[in-house]
């Protein structure tokens, strides 16, 4: 039945990108790089889209902003000769700490659409989250890419009968994890910002798929999530649960008592609620309420490996990339969300090498530390009259 839908024409009226315009001279040295690329390219609703955020886009760039807030604590003199990147999710073992976040519409962005997201986590052996907001759907995309890690997103629907019937699919796709998303309530959101979505578009992969329809026909599915759902999921299926959308200590603790797998910190980069703290701000925190009883995860304003390293050191098993990631794939398709992850990757392992880590395991606490540290240690006017009187 699904794979009949993915025959069908992804109807959307605005999806006529990519014209590679800027391939040709270019050089592709950072994130941004790949984000000019993907502006150059796209549609300008496509691209209003990706860079959407919520009311005045303030924790978006806090997201952004507030790794640039920490500083690292290099320690020289020891053999960085090999680095090795690779780590556990949930089991899985993957050569990057880094993933692919859930997102919506990739068609709109690359002909190859969430395929080519999907083969470039791929050819990295990378993690990739498929958002329930996408025209493939997910048994296609798990025939396309047959090796490649991959959890689902989803949202919660009520009659939980359709939901069951919908877990029963992702499990025989294959997916290893079921990634809650929770911080978003649908109407809220639509009502008070000013997004641009498709026309039309095949919702294949929502537990009630609908054809040619429009956001509003799938944003209505999505029902409020409490801890009842949580413990009605955890009970249905034996995949791995994610919450992804923490950020707070005391939600982290119920996380863990409700038996969940993982915490995944997150505010969908800025584009629910805006107004809450930068995502690496509210980590430590988190991590201290878990205290290893499950994996943590952070996505939001990750755009250098520094970010990354940032992120293991302050108790992340792993990271996700949201935005930088669809930058990728609006530059090259595949190849370029692949480029994106090598960027990300070298930038990371430099990092490593140059603080005297060689394994991600042993980014520590200890290598970084907020820059205000370093102010507390001076009076706060050095040419005082303490000084100088
Ligand atoms: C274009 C776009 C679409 C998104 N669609 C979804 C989605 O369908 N489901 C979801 O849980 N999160 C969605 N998100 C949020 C991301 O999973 C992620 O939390 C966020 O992008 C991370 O911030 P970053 O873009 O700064 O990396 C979307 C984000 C973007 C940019
Ligand atoms: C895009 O990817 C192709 C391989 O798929 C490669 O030959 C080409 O150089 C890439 N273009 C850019 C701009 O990186
Ligand atoms: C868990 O499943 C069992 C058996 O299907 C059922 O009796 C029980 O009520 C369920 N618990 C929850 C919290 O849904």
């Amino acid at each position: 039945m699904y794979s009949a839908m993915g025959t069908f024409v992804v109807l959307i009226a605005l999806m006529t990108s990519t014209v590679t315009v800027c391939s040709v001279s270019r050089r592709f040295v950072n994130v941004q790089d790949f984000k000019e690329c993907a502006k150059d390219n796209l549609h300008p609703h496509a691209y209003k889209y990706i860079e959407s955020v919520f009311t005045r886009g303030q924790t978006h760039d806090e997201n952004i902003d507030a790794f640039k807030t920490f500083r690292l604590r290099p320690r020289h003199l020891r053999d960085v000769s090999h680095i090795d990147t690779s780590t556990t999710v949930q089991g899985q073992a993957v050569d990057i700490p880094i993933g692919i976040s859930p997102s919506a519409f990739h068609k709109w962005f690359h002909p190859e659409g969430v395929i080519g997201t999907a083969s470039g986590a791929a050819a990295k052996n990378a993690l990739m989250i498929l958002s329930e907001v996408t025209g493939t759907p997910l048994e296609e995309v798990d025939r396309a890419v047959p090796h490649g890690h991959r959890w689902m997103q989803a949202y919660m629907v009520k009659p939980r009968s359709d939901m069951l019937r919908h877990i029963r699919r992702v499990e025989a796709a294959g997916y290893k994890a079921i990634v809650l998303t929770i911080d978003e309530v649908a109407l809220r959101r639509i009502t008070y910002s000013n997004f641009e979505y498709p026309a039309s578009f095949d919702y294949v992969n929502v537990p009630r798929p609908v054809i040619g329809g429009s956001v509003g026909d799938v944003e209505n599915q999505i029902d409020t999530v409490t801890w009842d759902d949580v413990d009605w999921l955890k009970n249905v299926t034996r995949l791995p649960i994610i919450l992804k959308g923490i950020l707070t200590p005391e939600d982290a603790e119920l996380a863990v008592r409700h038996g969940v797998d993982g915490v995944y910190v997150s505010n969908h980069g800025g584009r629910t609620l805006d107004g809450t703290t930068a995502t690496i701000n509210a980590l430590w925190d988190v991590v201290r309420a878990v205290r290893g009883r499950c994996e943590i995860y952070l996505d939001g304003g990750i755009r250098n490996g520094r970010d990354v390293y940032t992120a293991l050191a302050l108790g992340a098993q792993a990271v996700f990339i949201g935005r930088p990631a669809i930058y990728g794939l609006a530059t090259n398709g595949s190849q370029g969300v692949q480029d994106v992850l090598d960027i990300l990757t070298n930038e990371l392992e430099s990092t490593m090498a140059l603080t005297g880590v060689t394994r991600v395991c042993d980014i520590s606490p200890s290598y970084v530390v907020k820059q205000s540290y370093y102010e507390n240690q001076f009076p706060s006017n050095r040419f005082s009259a303490k000084f100088f009187g």
